[in-house]
C-alpha cells in the first residue's frame, strides 16, 4: 500500500475521499496525527500530514520515528514524501518539481534511528542510495504520464530549521554538493530504510534559497506560500497517477 506524507503546503490532498481515519499508537509516542485511508480518483492510498493537520509541528519537533512506525504498522510498504525546498542549483527555480537522488544530513538533536536503547541490538543499514530506485522510476513515469516535467536527480541538504538559512550557509551547502535545501528529509529517509519501507521524495521548489535569485536579500515567505499553493495541484495529479499505476 502506498502512503503519501504531505509537507508544508500539502496538509490535505485535494479530492481524496477519506474512508477511514486511524490513530495509531506506537512505542515511540504520538505520530503527527491520524492516518487517512482513502481513494484518490478511485485508487487506494494512505495520506499523512507530517506537520499535523493544522500545520502546528515544526520540522525539528516532528516525531519521525512514530510517523514511520505508524505507517509500517498500518501495512504501508511504499512512502512518497512531498517536500518543499529552496532551490540552490540554477535550474531549480520556484515551481520546479524535483526527484532528489541523494541527501546530506545537517540536522541535529532529532532521534534518527530505531536501534537505540538498552537491549536493542546495534544494526547498521546500507544507505548508499537513500531513495528507492524503483519508487523513483514509478514517480518519473507518473509525472511523464501527466505531462509534468519532473527533474530527475539532485542532492537534498536537510537543515535543522525552523529558521531559513543564511546566504553563507547556502554557499557552504553548494560547496558540499547540495542542489536544494529543506528541513524534513532527515531522519525520515533513514528511518524508512531501517523499517525496509520503499521511500522517495517529490520535492517542490518553493523559493530560491537564501542569497540566490530573487532571494538575494531576503526570502519572501508570502511568495513561498503562493508558489506552494500554485504547485500542489500538479503534485496531486502525479500522486493520483502513481496510485493508479
Ligand atoms: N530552506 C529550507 N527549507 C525550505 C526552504 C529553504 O529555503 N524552502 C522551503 N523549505
Amino acid at each position: 500500500m502506498l502512503a503519501v506524507i504531505g509537507g508544508s503546503g500539502l496538509s490535505q490532498l485535494a479530492s481524496l475521499e477519506v474512508t477511514e481515519r486511524k490513530a495509531v499508537a506506537t512505542p515511540y509516542g504520538e505520530p503527527s496525527g491520524p492516518l487517512s485511508f482513502g481513494r484518490l480518483d478511485g485508487h487506494a492510498l494512505v495520506f499523512f500530514a507530517r506537520h499535523g493537520y493544522g500545520h502546528t509541528i515544526a520540522p525539528h519537533e516532528v516525531n519521525y520515528c512514530a510517523n514511520l512506525w505508524a505507517l509500517k504498522a498500518a501495512g504501508v510498504d511504499a512512502v512518497v514524501s512531498i517536500a518543499s525546498v529552496g532551490g540552490i542549483r540554477r535550474d531549480l527555480t520556484p515551481g520546479a518539481l524535483v526527484l532528489p537522488h541523494q541527501i546530506i544530513d545537517y540536522t541535529w538533536g532529532r532521534r534518527a534511528t530505531f536501534f537505540e536503547g538498552t537491549g536493542v541490538p546495534v544494526i547498521h543499514v546500507d544507505f548508499t542510495e537513500p531513495y528507492s530506485a524503483a519508487l523513483r522510476a514509478r514517480l518519473l513515469r507518473a509525472a511523464a504520464g501527466c505531462g509534468e516535467d519532473l527533474i530527475d536527480g539532485g542532492v537534498y541538504a536537510a537543515t535543522q530549521g525552523p529558521r531559513l538559512e543564511t546566504a553563507a550557509e547556502i554557499d557552504r551547502l553548494e560547496r558540499d554538493g547540495a542542489d536544494m535545501v529543506g528541513m524534513t528529509g532527515m531522519p525520515e529517509a533513514a528511518l524508512a530504510r531501517e523499517l525496509e519501507l520503499e521511500y522517495a521524495a517529490l520535492a517542490v521548489v518553493a523559493n530560491h534559497a537564501a542569497g540566490r535569485g530573487d532571494s538575494a536579500h531576503a526570502v519572501s515567505l508570502e511568495r513561498i506560500e503562493a508558489v506552494l499553493g500554485a504547485t500542489m495541484a500538479r503534485v496531486r495529479d502525479i500522486v493520483a497517477r502513481l496510485a493508479a499505476a
